[in-house]
């Protein structure tokens, strides 16, 4: 704000419909109030000089992250693994790759975690293993080996022609033949990632147990892969072309996958995998990751009589165009849609979506944190978004991801948004001592965390302001939501618990702008600018260009 307008006006404040705005229960649990940050464990810290962050890497870094002031920390597959899709192509469920570190890493880990308050998230994978997992290599054997029905294995059309027309994620048939037994194998995304076969018995219980393994060990929820694509419809009918189809969009765009993701069938796996974890004391919590529609979404919570994940993704703003208008819609649409027992969450990037700072118009990176960390629902950070960085441009010779190397240059590659993490201004950026698997932001002497964090105005101050600000404040973790009508270009809501209100606006645009308060007045609690806190407010509030603020009211 760059002036205080006095109270004048005694408008009455318009306020939008309101949402099922109850939860105000100060012992809420910790995927409730908490902040979720996820690792992409490969670029976090190396502690070995292989260029490969691991384990020991993350509890080295568990004091920053406390600082930081988050909750949960979610890391993405460290399971042993070829490493084709980067872990997410398992040979192992219940282990850890050497790469990574030993059980023994992963058992500090979690200790040290729990030691300083911090949950461990892990990265289930259920819909696929490796090709080389052993039950593979033992299912492709023969028709009637023991495994063959744990993965999906049918006869093609005709000579050369695969069972059906369904797509794989990452381009091309998702059926690959296979000259031992002479049938085609389903993968819903490389050919080196089979489907598992979730219908049969068998399977389930040993996948469960691999869940159980962890529970064990102690960790505290899982973030569960793919979980669209768990079950497919037995019928193989082809799927219908998508007529919104443009040749720029991925391969799999083309149709509509209306038997292979989305199954009904899906929810009797998060189903027991809930009913699993509710077995262990802690709230061990499940995470669904589906890019659906708002009431897919919504069908992850299950009923309470039969309750699903505590928290289905919500990834609706990093699709959503960055207009005030556009980001109100998302919210009054999914705040719509939960059912009454269903928490929100809210995502703005991760290791599959190209960074926020390069996503979004120049200036709104801070807006995007106020976003993210005032809204009602559980947030998920992604690592080095507290810095503000970019995309790294990666050039062809040193492409790593798969879907990179499957359809180069077309900007659907995933390693610009997985750079190594900014420690500080030493030789790469503190990350390794080796040669690092993807190549550093190159700002990286001015943009890393130590640098920002003795800049009072910096990024990372931001978050951590705005961490400390939320953890204090019931109102903005676990209050009630109300969205304000304001100036287009302008988000403005009211965040309310234990009779604390906070009102907070965002400015959208590059343009100063007014918000009326009406009858309201109150204190400046923080700015996207890190001023004038502590300043009294009263009858409307003047936003800077590309500001947001959150105003406590009296
Ligand atoms: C979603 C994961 O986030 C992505 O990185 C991975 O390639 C696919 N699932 C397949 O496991």
């Amino acid at each position: 704000m760059k002036s205080i307008i006095l109270a004048l006006s005694a408008l009455t404040l318009a306020v939008l419909p309101s949402y099922k705005a109850t939860a105000t229960d100060a012992g809420a649990p910790w995927w409730k109030s908490g902040v979720v940050y996820q690792i992409y464990p490969r670029s976090f810290q190396d502690t070995n000089g292989d260029g490969i962050g691991d384990l020991k890497g993350i509890t080295q870094r568990l004091d920053y992250l406390k600082n930081l002031g988050v909750d949960a920390v979610w890391i993405s597959p460290f399971y042993p693994s070829p490493m084709k899709d980067f872990g997410y192509d398992v040979t192992n469920f219940t282990d850890v790759d050497p790469r990574f570190g030993t059980l023994a890493d992963f058992d500090t880990l979690v200790a040290e975690m729990h030691k300083r308050g911090l949950r461990l998230v892990m990265d289930f994978v259920p819909n696929h293993s490796s090709d080389e997992h052993p039950w593979f290599v033992e299912s492709r054997s023969s028709k009637d080996n023991p495994k063959r029905d744990w993965y999906i294995w049918r006869d093609g059309r005709s000579a050369n022609q695969p069972p059906n027309n369904w797509l794989s994620v990452f381009s091309g048939s998702s059926w690959t033949y296979d000259p031992t037994t002479s049938q085609y194998y389903y993968h819903a995304f490389l050919k080196e990632q089979p489907d598992l076969n979730w219908h049969n018995p068998e399977l389930r219980t040993v996948m469960l147990s691999a869940m159980r393994f962890w529970l064990e060990r102690g960790v505290d929820g899982f973030r569960i892969d793919g979980i669209s694509h768990t079950m497919e419809d037995a019928a193989l009918l082809d799927e219908p072309a998508d007529p919104k189809y443009k040749d720029t969009m991925p391969e799999f765009d083309k149709n509509l996958h209306v038997y292979t993701t989305e199954q009904p069938s899906n929810h009797s796996v998060v189903r027991e995998m809930r009913k699993l974890c509710d077995q262990y004391p802690g709230e061990r919590a499940l995470i669904t990751e589906a890019y659906i529609t708002f009431e897919q979404q919504a069908a992850y919570y299950g009923t309470p009589e039969a309750p699903e994940a505590q928290l289905p993704f919500n990834f609706h703003l990093i699709s959503a165009d960055w207009t005030a208008a556009s980001v109100a819609k998302v919210v009054a649409e999914y705040e719509a849609a939960l059912p009454t027992h269903g928490w929100p969450n809210w995502v703005l990037s991760n290791h599959d979506k190209h960074r926020l700072g390069t996503r979004l118009p120049h200036g709104q990176a801070r807006i995007a944190a106020m976003v993210l960390l005032t809204l009602r629902g559980t947030p998920t950070l992604y690592y080095a978004d507290e810095l503000g960085v970019k995309d790294v441009v990666v050039p062809p010779e040193l492409a790593q991801d798969p879907v990179e190397l499957k359809t180069p240059g077309k900007g659907f590659g995933r390693d610009p948004e997985r750079a190594p993490m900014l420690w500080d201004a030493t030789a790469n950026a503190g990350f390794t001592t080796g040669t690092p698997w993807l190549p550093l932001e190159p700002d990286y002497v001015t943009l890393n965390a130590e640098a920002q964090d003795s800049d009072s105005q910096s990024m990372l101050s931001l978050y951590k302001t705005l961490l400390k600000l939320r953890r204090a404040t019931p109102a903005l973790n676990v209050g009630s939501y109300k969205q304000v009508a304001a100036n287009e270009g302008v988000f403005a809501f009211i965040r309310e618990a234990d009779g604390q209100k906070f009102f907070v606006a965002l400015n959208f645009t590059d343009k100063p702008a007014t918000v009326t308060l009406g009858d309201l007045f109150g204190h400046v609690a923080f700015t996207s600018v890190m001023d004038q806190v502590g300043q009294s407010v009263a009858g409307a509030l003047e936003l800077r260009p590309n500001e947001g603020v959150v105003i406590k009211l009296d």
